[in-house]
Order: C-alpha cells, then structure tokens, then sequence
C-alpha cells in the first residue's frame, strides 16, 4: 500500500519535472539559420553591408519569432562617417543583434537571436564567416539558452 502510493508519488514527480524541461529545450532550439542575399562594399566612404536572415524550427507554431519569417539588416556609416559594430536589422534587436567581428569586408559576424517559446525567452549566440561561397547556406544556432526575464530584450 506505502509502496504503490510511493510508486505513484514518484511517477507523477517524473512526469511533471524530467520530460517537459527537455522537450522544452528540443521543441524550443532552431534547427537552422539562413542568411541570403548578403552584400557588403567595405570601401569608405560608401561602406555597406547587406543581408536577410531566418530562423527554422521543429514546431514553428509554438515559437514566437520575428525573424522566422525573415528580417533584413542594412548599414551604412553613421553621420559622422564611422561604420558601427552593430548592424541595423528590421526587425530590432530585441530579435535579432548582428555584430561584426572584424573587419567590414571579412564577413566574420556574431548572431545573436531572441525568441520566445514554451512561455519563455530563448536566445543564441552564434559567430559564423559569411562570403559569397557560403550565402544561403544553413548553420546551425549556438550557446542556445533561456533568458531570465528582466534583462533588456524581454518583452
Ligand atoms: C561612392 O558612391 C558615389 C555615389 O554613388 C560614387 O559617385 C563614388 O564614386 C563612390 N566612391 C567610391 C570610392 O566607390
């Protein structure tokens, strides 16, 4: 009788805990980034860069994303003529913050992703090198984790 409430006792704590946190991270991770029709002319004063990025995902109906859709980030150089480190992209950077990580025409850029899914805000870090070889391949995100609420980009 102890032994079969027990039993059930620990079988409800495994269902309620164990599953949903890593079906969570699973449903909840991109399976893939694209970034297309990328441009950049690295040569003052007309310094550019171009590019449109999506997210893909297992279960795009439980994700909350701007940029799975697709967003675009177009830079130019600021009125006093520097270039910034951080690209402008459509869909703002609560969604999407696109840095360099190096040189303008390098292509060498850090992706950071903001979304929400399963009740929560999610994020990724990804550096990828981007040139007119590797345009409109897939990768895959990085350092994919929840954001505690409270931090600049939660809603
Ligand atoms: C910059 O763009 C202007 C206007 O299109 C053009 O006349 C000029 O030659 C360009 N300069 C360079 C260095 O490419």
């Amino acid at each position: 009788m102890l032994a079969h409430l027990l039993t059930t006792l620990l079988l409800s704590v495994l269902t309620l805990a164990l599953p949903h946190t890593s079906s969570n991270q699973a449903t909840c991770t991109p399976t893939a980034y694209t970034i297309s029709s990328y441009s950049a002319n690295p040569t003052k004063p007309n310094q550019s860069i171009h590019l449109a990025f999506r997210s893909a995902f297992p279960d795009p109906s439980l994700v909350t994303d701007a940029a799975f859709s697709g967003t675009v980030c177009d830079t130019s150089p600021d009125p006093s003529g520097n270039f910034p480190n951080e690209l402008t992209c459509l869909t703002g950077r609560s969604n999407l913050e696109v840095d360099l990580r190096g040189a303008l025409g390098s292509g060498r850029l850090t992706v950071a992703h903001f979304w929400g899914c399963g009740g929560k805000r999610w994020m990724s870090s990804t550096p990828v090198v981007i040139d007119a070889g590797s345009e409109g391949k897939d990768f895959r995100p990085q350092d994919v984790r929840e954001v505690l609420c409270g931090a600049p980009t939660c809603p």
